[in-house]
């Protein structure tokens, strides 16, 4: 008896959460909330916080908000016509939004594309750091799971509220310099040694004929073939899913069913984050870090990598990653010798 009740307890959790998210998916989409400055939709406190900027960078604004509203319409437009059927959203896909309440955000994460740095901004903006100034917040600090809340964590309806209200945003990047960048990250740095272990270990003995003892044991020296070969290896991803660093954006943040209200380019990443937080009404408490002189994946390092890849390679990977060019407005790289 008891048992029953639970299970119809759960089949009805089960049926309005679905309900739910369906009911999400229908609102209109043009209504999103906060874009369009002069929108009716704008809500009140936004609308207040808008009056009172100067008129130049009102009309800064004005601008990014037309580019932004171009990129929002191309990627409806791609969704429209390459999803088959429309699926529903289920709270495990929303393990990558992160929360602020306060200023009502969600960000959605998307490794090798800063979301360091935009972590670390959201520690300062939710309180989570002492720190007023987000590069004192050390890099291991802002990946701390529990640091900040994902949108898993809540409850269906709370779900809907937040992903109906709240200013949604996402930063994108080329999709094979974003490859190659994790590429180096995780197998060309002594340091990673938990990713040799994990990933390299296999990727060696999967992809490399006679390897050595070592090699086989240690992982620490996969080269860019033989990851590519990983990438595209059909037994790879009915194993387990990607690792989020090598994840398709699409498969991370769900662009075609989460209509984000900033579709942020790691190209543009300054402009791009001062927009979000002019938005968001909070670039005075708080300043996207600089991005310096790092040592950036640029296109022509990717080139470099890509040479030694076979069109045939070459091929199956852009295949893998096409909805990420497509979705965010890449172009196919000159240095590929598809055909
Ligand atoms: C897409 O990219 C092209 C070339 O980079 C650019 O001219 C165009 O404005 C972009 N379109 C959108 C909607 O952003």
């Amino acid at each position: 008896m008891w048992r029953r009740s639970r299970q119809r307890m759960a089949l009805v959790t089960c049926a309005l959460s679905v309900f739910l998210l369906v009911y999400y998916l229908q609102g209109d989409s043009s209504s999103v909330p906060f874009l369009s400055l002069f929108n009716f939709t704008t809500p009140p406190a936004h609308r207040l916080f808008l009056a009172s900027l100067p008129t130049v960078v009102l009309q800064q604004l004005s601008a990014a908000d037309a580019s932004h509203r171009r990129r929002r319409e191309l990627l409806k437009e791609v969704c429209r016509s390459h999803t088959k059927k429309k699926r529903v959203l289920i709270p495990e896909d929303l393990g990558h939004l992160i929360v602020d309440d306060e200023h009502r955000l969600l960000y959605c994460y998307v490794p090798k594309v800063a979301c360091t740095n935009w972590k670390r901004v959201l520690m300062v903006l939710t309180g989570k750091s002492q720190h007023s100034d987000p590069l004192k917040i050390p890099a291991n600090e802002a990946h701390v799971p529990g640091n900040l809340r994902t949108l898993s964590e809540y409850p269906t309806s709370e779900i809907n509220h937040r992903l109906r209200t709240y200013l949604k945003f996402v930063f994108v990047r080329e999709p094979f310099e974003r490859l190659v960048s994790a590429y180096r990250n995780k197998f060309t740095r002594s340091y990673n040694s938990a990713f040799h272990k994990r990933y390299g270990t296999k990727i060696i003995r999967r992809h490399r004929a006679n390897p050595q003892p070592e090699a086989l044991q240690r992982g620490s020296d996969v080269s860019f073939e033989e990851f590519v070969y990983y990438l595209v290896d059909p037994r790879t991803q009915s194993e387990e899913p990607f690792n989020e660093h090598w994840e398709r954006i699409h498969s991370l943040c769900h662009p075609c069913l989460i209509h984000y209200d900033v579709v942020g380019k790691y190209e543009t990443l300054e402009q791009d984050s001062r927009y979000v937080l002019q938005l968001a009404g909070v670039d005075s408490r708080v300043q996207f870090p600089a991005t310096g002189k790092r040592a950036r994946t640029t296109g022509d390092m990717a080139a470099q990598f890509f040479h030694k890849i076979s069109p045939f390679y070459q091929r199956k990977l852009y295949n893998l990653y096409r909805m990420d060019f497509l979705l965010f407005n890449y172009s196919v790289p000159s240095y590929l010798t598809l055909r």
